[in-house]
């Protein structure tokens, strides 16, 4: 049989095994954090980070570019792992949760209803986006 009409046989066989359902569509544009959460990390955040990140501080195409497209649970698990950077691994997983939708609340992403988990798959099923006005900043000042 030539091969491209081998290819032709299995194309519809690959294209019906992809899982529609599991694409990673979330975003961190979708509302995953609630307003409430990002009030108590921004308290946190004035007590335990602001000494080196003022609010706001992170939001550096440095970083945005750095996180873009990752999954939260990267960022989620950096910061745990690292920060605060004197005394890593001091906060409780709460602590960390709400100081990691602060930091989300800072790039500009929306409040949502659904609180955002420390659950290891719901954080890794929701993509870092760009920061809305992104590709606008620099023009506008
Ligand atoms: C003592 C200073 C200090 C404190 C306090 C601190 N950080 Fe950091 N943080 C740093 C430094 C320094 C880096 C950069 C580390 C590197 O690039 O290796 C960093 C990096 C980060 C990054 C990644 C930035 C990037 O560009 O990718 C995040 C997010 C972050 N910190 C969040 C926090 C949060 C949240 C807190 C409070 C819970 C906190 N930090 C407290 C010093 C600090």
């Amino acid at each position: 049989m030539p091969r491209r009409t081998a290819l032709l046989l299995i194309l519809p066989a690959l294209l019906a095994a992809r899982p529609l359902h599991d694409d990673p569509a979330r975003t961190t544009k979708d509302g995953v954090y609630t307003a409430a959460q990002a009030a108590e990390g921004e308290v946190l955040w004035r007590e335990v980070c602001q000494s080196c990140h003022l609010p706001g501080a992170l939001v550096t195409p440095a970083t945005t570019t750095k996180w873009f497209g990752r999954p939260l649970a990267d960022l989620y698990g950096y910061v745990r792992r690292e920060m605060p950077q004197l005394d890593p691994g001091s906060l409780t997983e709460d602590e960390y949760l709400v100081a990691v939708a602060y930091l989300l609340k800072q790039f500009r992403m929306p409040a949502g209803t659904t609180p955002l988990s420390a659950d290891a798959t719901a954080l890794a099923a929701i993509r870092i986006d760009s920061l809305p006005s992104a590709s606008r900043t620099g023009s506008r000042r």
